[in-house]
C-alpha cells in the first residue's frame, strides 16, 4: 500500500482488490473516475453516471449483459471471426500484415453487429469505421484533460483549451453517432409497428443486439430515455471492442515472443478440435491453457491500465486489517505511470505486430 497522494492510496496486491472492487455495499466511485460528459450535448451513461444513477442505469441495461446472451451472441462472433480468417489469408499473400489493425478491424465489426445491429464493414474495406476510429484519437486527449481536474480545473474551463478542430470533430462525431442510434430506433419502431415484411409468417426471429435489450421496458415501464440508450451505446462501442483487440493483439505479440508457449497452446488448440467448425464460445472455455495465455496477457499489458479508483466512506474502511479514514481514494496499481494518472496514454501503444506469407514473426 503506498500513499501517493495526501487523500489518496495505490494498492499492488491482488488479494486486496475484491475488498475494493467488490464489497457490498459498494465503494464509491470517485472525482478522479471518468470525467462527466457534457451533459449539454449527452446524459450520463452508466460509466460516468453517479452512485443512484448508476444503480438504475444498470438495472435497465442489465439485460443486455446477462450470460445467457452470449449463446445467442455466438453466430457474429463465428461469421468475423471466419471472415478475420479468410481475409488474412488473402492479405497475407501481398506482403507484412499489422495484425493490431486486423484485430481492430475485426472487434469492430463484432461490436457494430451486436450494439446496433449494424455492418461497419472494417475487414471489408480494410479501415476503421470513423465512429470508433473518432473514439481511439481522442483517449488520449480525454485522459490527459481528465487529470487537470485533480488541480480542481473543471470541464468548463478545461474545454476552452480545445481547438476549434478538436470541437468540430467531436461535433462531427456526436452526430454520426447520433444519426447512426436515430436510424437504429427508427428500426425498431418499424418493427413493433408491424412495417417490416415478414415472409409469409415464416420470419426467423431476429438476435437481439444490445440496443435492443437497453430498450425493453422494466415492469413499472421504467426504461432507459434515447439520450441514455444514446450515451450507453457510444461507451459500448468505445469499450466494447478495443479492450477486446488489444488483449488479442497484446497475447499474440507474447506468444510471438516466447515460442514454447505458442506451441503448447498450438498443441492444446490441435489435440482439442479437428475442424474450426468445432471451436465454440463454450468449447474454449474448457481450454486451462488458452485461459492461462489469456490471463497471463492481461497480466503483462493490462489492456484497460486505467486506475479506476474508488473512495471509502465517511466512517472509514478497514482493509486487510488496517483502517482506513473517511474519503480516501483507492486505486488499483502501484507504478510511478499509473501514481500520475496518465496510464491510459499507453493505450495504443500496443507493439505493431506483422504477420507475412505463412511465417508469423513479432
Ligand atoms: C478485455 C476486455 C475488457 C476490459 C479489460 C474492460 C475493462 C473495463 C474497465 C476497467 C471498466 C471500468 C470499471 C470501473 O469503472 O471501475 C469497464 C467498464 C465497462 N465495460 Fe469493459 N472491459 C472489457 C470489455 C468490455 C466489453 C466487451 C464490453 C461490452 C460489450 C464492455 C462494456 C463495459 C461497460 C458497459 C462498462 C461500464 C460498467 C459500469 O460502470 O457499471 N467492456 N470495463
Amino acid at each position: 500500500m503506498v500513499r501517493i497522494a495526501p487523500d489518496e492510496l495505490s494498492f499492488s496486491s491482488p488479494e486486496v482488490w475484491p475488498q475494493i472492487y467488490n464489497s457490498r455495499p459498494q465503494l464509491l466511485k470517485t472525482k478522479y473516475h471518468f470525467a462527466p460528459p457534457d451533459t449539454e450535448q449527452l446524459p450520463h451513461s452508466m460509466i460516468t453516471a453517479p452512485d443512484a444513477e448508476h444503480a438504475r442505469i444498470r438495472r435497465l441495461a442489465g439485460p443486455a449483459f446477462l450470460n445467457a446472451g452470449i449463446a445467442e451472441v455466438e453466430p457474429v462472433l463465428q461469421h468475423y471471426t471466419d471472415l478475420l480468417c479468410s481475409q488474412l489469408a488473402v492479405a497475407s499473400t501481398e506482403g507484412s500484415q499489422n495484425i493490431v489493425e486486423w484485430f481492430l478491424w475485426t472487434l469492430n465489426d463484432v461490436i457494430g453487429q451486436l450494439a446496433l445491429d449494424q455492418e461497419f464493414q472494417c475487414l471489408e474495406k480494410r479501415r476503421m469505421h470513423p465512429w470508433p476510429q473518432f473514439l481511439l484519437s481522442v483517449l488520449k486527449q480525454t485522459a490527459a484533460l481528465n487529470q487537470f481536474r485533480r488541480f480542481g480545473l473543471s470541464m468548463k474551463v478545461l474545454k476552452l483549451l480545445l481547438t476549434k478542430k478538436m470541437l468540430d470533430e467531436r461535433d462531427n462525431f456526436l452526430n454520426l453517432a447520433k444519426t447512426a442510434i436515430t436510424q437504429r430506433l427508427a428500426g425498431e419502431k418499424e418493427e413493433t409497428s408491424g412495417l417490416t415484411a415478414n415472409n409469409g409468417g415464416n420470419q426467423k426471429k431476429k438476435r437481439p443486439d444490445i440496443v435492443g435489450l437497453m430498450l425493453r421496458e422494466m415492469k413499472g415501464g421504467e426504461k432507459l430515455s434515447e439520450g441514455e440508450i444514446m450515451s450507453n451505446s457510444i461507451l459500448i462501442v468505445g469499450g466494447g471492442a478495443e479492450t477486446t483487440s488489444t488483449c488479442l493483439s497484446a497475447t499474440f505479440y507474447h506468444l510471438c515472443k516466447t515460442p514454447h508457449v505458442m506451441n503448447k497452446l498450438k498443441n492444446e488448440i490441435r489435440r482439442t478440435f479437428s475442424s474450426s467448425d468445432e471451436i465454440t464460445v463454450k468449447a474454449t472455455a474448457n481450454l486451462p491453457y488458452l485461459k492461462a495465455t489469456v490471463d497471463e496477457s492481461l497480466r503483462l499489458f493490462p489492456v484497460a491500465s486505467y486506475i479506476t479508483p474508488r473512495v471509502t466512506p465517511k466512517e472509514g474502511y478497514t482493509i486487510s486489517g488496517e483502517f482506513i479514514g473517511g474519503n480516501v481514494s483507492l486505486d488499483k496499481s502501484g507504478s510511478l505511470l499509473l501514481l500520475l494518472g496518465w496510464e491510459m496514454m499507453l493505450i495504443s501503444t500496443t507493439p505493431d505486430i506483422y504477420l507475412h506469407g505463412p511465417v508469423v514473426h513479432g
